[in-house]
Formats: C-alpha cells, sequence, structure tokens
C-alpha cells in the first residue's frame, strides 16, 4: 500500500511539473572563442547547468571553446541563418556590426567603474539594446561581461598619448574602438581575434587590447612583453542565440534559457572581479613588465580622445544617449 501511495505521488510530482524526465535530449551547440576555463567557458558551464536543471535535463550543451567553429564574426552569421550552432556568447565588440546600437558601449572612457557599467547595463539602457536583436535576425538573452580593457605591447610601456605613435595594435573589428586608436595616432589593425596570436608571435602587429580576463586566459604573456592597465574602455558580452533554436522553444523553455543566461552572467562577473583583483598579479608573475595609468595620466588619454566624441560618437550615438550614460548613478 505504502509502495502505491509513493508511485501515484510521484506519477504526481511528474504529470504536475512543466518537465518531465526526458528520454531525449535536444543538443544545444554552444560556441565562443576562448578557452573552456575561461569566463566564456565559466558562462556556457553555468548556463547549461541552470537550462539542465530547470527543463529536468531536456537540453545538453556541446561546447566548442576556443573559436572552434571560426571568428566571432562568422558564429554570429551562422546564428542568423540558422546554419551554425545554437548559441554563442560573444564580445559586443563584434556585435556592433550587426546590431550597431550596442556600439555605445564601446566608447571610450564612458564607464567610471564596472558597477557604473552593470547599472547601465542591468538597467533601461542596457535592455532596450538587448531588445533591438531581433531585428538583425538574432536573439540576444543577457549581457554578459569581459571587463575594462588594457594594452599589451612588445615596443614600450605606455605611459602617454604619445608612446602610441605608430604602434600597430590589433584592434576588434569595431569602427569605435577603430576611431578611438586612430584619434590617438596609434595605426590601428583591425582583425579577427583568431589571428592576434600568430600576428603578435609573428610581429605584424606589435600590441592589442582586451580585459584582464583574456589577457589571462589567453596566457599573453607568452606573446607580449608590456601590459599597460589602460582601463580605456569597458568590455561587455553578450548570451546571444539563433532565431530558428529559439522560436522552437516552448514559453516555459525560454524563460528557463533566459534565467539560466542570468545565472551566466553572475558567474562571469564573478570571474571579471577576480581577474581585475588577481590578473595583473599573475600576469606580472608571468613575466609581463606591468605599468597601472595614474588619474593624471589617463585624464590624458581622456583629453586626446576628446576629438573623436565630437567628430564621431555624438554623431552616430547622439550626445544626449551619451551623457544620460554617463550620467547614470
Ligand atoms: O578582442 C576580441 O576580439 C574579444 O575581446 C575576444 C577576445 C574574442 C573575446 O570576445
Amino acid at each position: 500500500m505504502k509502495m502505491l501511495i509513493g508511485r501515484m505521488l510521484a506519477f504526481t510530482l511528474v504529470a504536475g511539473s512543466a518537465f518531465a524526465a526526458h528520454a531525449q535530449t535536444t543538443d544545444v551547440k554552444i560556441a565562443y572563442a576562448l578557452a573552456r576555463d575561461s569566463h566564456y567557458g565559466v558562462a556556457a558551464d553555468a548556463w547549461e547547468k541552470s537550462v539542465g536543471e530547470a527543463t529536468n535535463g531536456k537540453f545538453k550543451f556541446t561546447h566548442f571553446p576556443s573559436s572552434a567553429q571560426g571568428g566571432e564574426r562568422e558564429v554570429i552569421e551562422g546564428l542568423q541563418l540558422g546554419t551554425g550552432v545554437q548559441a554563442a556568447v560573444v564580445s559586443s565588440g563584434t556585435l556592433a556590426n550587426f546590431v550597431p546600437e550596442t556600439g555605445v558601449t564601446d566608447i571610450p572612457f564612458l564607464f567610471r567603474d564596472l558597477a557604473h557599467a552593470r547599472a547601465v547595463l542591468d538597467g533601461p539602457i542596457g535592455q532596450g539594446i538587448l531588445e533591438k536583436f531581433p531585428d538583425s535576425g538574432l536573439i540576444a538573452v543577457s549581457w554578459g561581461e569581459q571587463g575594462f580593457r588594457h594594452i599589451t605591447n612588445n615596443r614600450l610601456p605606455i605611459e602617454k598619448p604619445q608612446d602610441m605613435a605608430g604602434l600597430k595594435i590589433r584592434t576588434m573589428e569595431n569602427p569605435v574602438h577603430i576611431t578611438a586608436f586612430q584619434t590617438l595616432g596609434a595605426a590601428p589593425t583591425p582583425m579577427s581575434w583568431t589571428e592576434v596570436i600568430s600576428g603578435l608571435e609573428g610581429g605584424t602587429i606589435d600590441g592589442q587590447e582586451n580585459p584582464l580576463s583574456v589577457i589571462v586566459s589567453a596566457k599573453l604573456w607568452e606573446v607580449q612583453k608590456y601590459l599597460t592597465l589602460s582601463g580605456h574602455v569597458y568590455s561587455p558580452a553578450m548570451l546571444i542565440v539563433s532565431p530558428s533554436f529559439w522560436n522552437e522553444l516552448s514559453d516555459d523553455e525560454k524563460t528557463a534559457f533566459k534565467n539560466g543566461a542570468a545565472e551566466a552572467l553572475k558567474a562571469m562577473r564573478v570571474y571579471v572581479d577576480d581577474a581585475e583583483v588577481n590578473g595583473a598579479k599573475k600576469a606580472e608573475e608571468s613575466g609581463m613588465q606591468v605599468n597601472t595609468l595614474s588619474a593624471e595620466q589617463k585624464a590624458e588619454f581622456q583629453k586626446s580622445i576628446q576629438s573623436a566624441y565630437e567628430n564621431s560618437y555624438y554623431k552616430t550615438y547622439g550626445k544626449e544617449l551619451i551623457e544620460q550614460i554617463q550620467n547614470t548613478k
């Protein structure tokens, strides 16, 4: 009798939940440019765990880390067409070519600190940008995070804007970043991340810029001598999926993916917080020569870049929006 009641109870619980146990799982292929143990891998793991738990194991993620499915641009194009992976963690820097509104977050010296950036992305401006994605054939499930970008190179420690003169610096294929480095007098060389390590090894570029989360997880000390903690631009990331995958999900499944992406964002922020505190020490211990721009030195860079605001950023994104972001508490 006890067994019968137990079985009836178990049946009622399973039948009553949105997700019964699944004999068949749905494969979610997820691509990202960095290693499995990077902030991108950590986010993908957290996303998978949360979705798995919420859907009783219906969705199983197959990871393609370290650009195994090509550069970010190709991965995003595949998502649009529904021909590649179903999900990706990518930099907002690349996404600006697909959803121009994201580019506003790439403006140098826009955010005071991580708390400021997070308040903007979590608030109406950031959430409004996510809503633009379907117009470009993509679904942005959540923001992610990389941290503040810093300059690494093989020529010299960067201390003043004049040190940037002629520096062959790899930038993302992102008009906001390219304009910034042109304005500083550098020789920006936009290229896909997939070509950066060989470019630095072979000397076709002198340097690159990325947050500590990337510098550490990609062990950039193997190919770069100097690290300047410039914090010149905040770098968000995004968790995106293909509309052809998204449109097949039930409402409960969509909720599971959204909640899971929120967990992924939390995990990324924990990773970034740690990298911001310990990353420079790790880089130094691994052989890089590290210098930090003082507040006065940073102000010099800000001054040198002001003309890019006047000639480009205000025109593209609107002074009002930029000031609204700057004034967010
Ligand atoms: O520099 C880039 O292209 C990006 O920051 C990276 C490293 C691919 C992560 O999205």
